[in-house]
């Protein structure tokens, strides 16, 4: 049960904070006869901040830092005033950021001992899709972001985010612009999604809005390669499309991997950081022994799949998206692969079928982890060698634990996508340890 504190903001309270959670937040324990543990956004451990409690939730109060009044040595400026909204991490060095993450992997798998920690070098304008809100600010439209906690409080972005290369927000900032000339108010629009690519320079955007009929779709914009105007549904949830609008220009972008150009579109998945994404596929790659059948779950536009083309002797690729699908076979005619068979199907279904006679498994699934029905036809098919990447090393963790004991993780990398934020990628290597009887 969610309890909203009665008077939220009345109280203060003053407490030290000694550790962070696997989510990234800072953690303190409320004193005697509180059982609770007070978490916070924006306060670092070691630090004694004062804090506004928000809500409480089960053992848990949820607060809003006021000041910090002892700070840490890692503590250093955020550079941008909404950081809490997209990196909350800003506040601490980039060292004391990959320690954090790798405290985070040690914790959460105690029992496999952490290979390495690939760090990022680019850490700030590493993004390659933002999606913002809109709002008003003194009359003007503005980007947003919705305030972290907060379904309806937004904080204006005048100058973008700094998580997002300069071309994205030139671009976002370029759209704004054109919509404020024609007299668009924040009421009318939902959501502009922008992409980008390293390899070619390019941005595409995506404008969602409320109204079927909205009539501002031909904007002159010379930062944007694409441009689309989607109506989406005010009752469905942000960025859902129900019907294009309008188009003009490119409407996906490439983006290259280890020698691959990987196709993707403006709504589709492709993985965040073009510089260590590919330092995973080559992790994934060391790990996957020359073999006959391969099988892919969630596997996108093949982004990891077709790099290990010359690993197997074939290799079934599951995806549920028909678009992504679509664009992995496209992938795959490109790079002039033959044995890599993209297939749309959910990962789930039919598993221990996907699954048969499968010499290596390589899963890489949404933030909620492999869907039970999966773990369980893994523990009966049990194919010699599952490689499992995240970017939920928590639910990683859960599902690995339900894997024991016919699963041993053997190895674990982790890397940083997501510099400034608690978010982690991380990739273990299971092997079996009992053959299926
Ligand atoms: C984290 S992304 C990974 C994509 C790909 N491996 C890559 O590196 O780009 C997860 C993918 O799983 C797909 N997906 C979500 N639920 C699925 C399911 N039940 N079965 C198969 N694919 C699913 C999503 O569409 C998405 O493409």
């Amino acid at each position: 049960m969610l309890g909203y504190l009665q008077s939220p903001m009345t109280e203060p309270l003053e407490l030290v904070f000694d550790r962070l959670t696997p989510q990234g937040l800072a953690a303190a324990d409320l004193p005697e006869p509180s059982s609770r543990t007070a978490l916070a956004w924006g306060v670092l451990p070691g630090e004694r901040a004062r804090v506004f409690p928000l809500r409480r939730q089960k053992g848990t109060l949820f607060c809003r830092v006021d000041r910090i009044l002892d700070p840490s040595p890692d503590r250093v400026p955020p550079r941008e005033p909404h950081y809490l909204s997209c990196s909350p991490w800003q506040v601490m060095n980039y060292p004391a950021q990959v320690r954090a993450k790798r405290a985070i992997l040690e914790q959460l798998f105690p029992e496999v001992p952490l290979a390495k920690f690939l760090e990022a070098e680019t850490v700030w304008g590493y993004r390659n899709k933002l999606e913002f809100s809109f709002t008003e600010d003194e009359g003007r439209l503005r980007l947003a972001f919705h305030e972290r906690g907060s379904a309806l409080r937004k904080v204006p972005l005048p100058e973008g985010c700094r998580l997002a290369c300069e071309a994205m927000n030139a671009a976002a900032l370029e759209v704004v612009e054109r919509l404020a000339e024609r007299g668009i108010g924040a009421v009318a629009l939902k959501t502009l999604v922008v992409r980008g690519s390293t390899a070619t320079g390019e941005v595409i955007a995506g404008l969602y809005v409320m109204d079927e009929h909205f009539a501002a779709c031909d904007l002159a914009l010379e930062r944007s390669a694409g441009f689309s105007v989607i109506y989406s549904d005010p009752l469905s949830p942000a960025s859902v499309a129900t019907k294009v609008l309008f188009q003009r220009g490119a409407q996906q972008l490439t983006e290259r991997v280890l020698g691959l150009d990987l196709a993707f579109p403006l709504e589709g998945f492709f993985q965040n950081h073009a510089e260590v994404f590919p330092l995973a596929v080559e992790e994934i790659r060391c790990h996957t022994p020359q073999c006959g059948r391969l099988v892919e779950l969630y596997s996108g536009v093949g982004s990891i799949g077709l790099a290990l083309a010359d690993r197997a002797r074939e290799i079934l690729a599951i995806e549920s998206s028909e678009t992504a699908v679509a664009f992995a076979e496209e992938n795959r005619r490109r790079a002039g692969v033959e044995n890599y068979h993209p297939k749309v199907a959910r990962a789930e279904s039919c598993a221990e079928e996907l699954l048969a006679g499968a010499d290596v498994v390589v899963v890489d699934p949404p933030r909620a982890g492999l869907h039970p029905k999966l773990v369980a036809a893994l523990g009966r098919i049990r194919p010699p060698r599952i490689l499992y990447l995240s970017c939920n090393p928590a639910n990683q963790a859960h599902d690995v634990a339900l894997l024991r004991p016919v699963y041993r993780p053997v190895s674990l990398t982790g890397f940083d996508f997501y510099p400034q934020t608690p978010h982690l990628e991380s990739l273990v290597v299971l092997d079996r340890t009992e053959p299926p009887t």
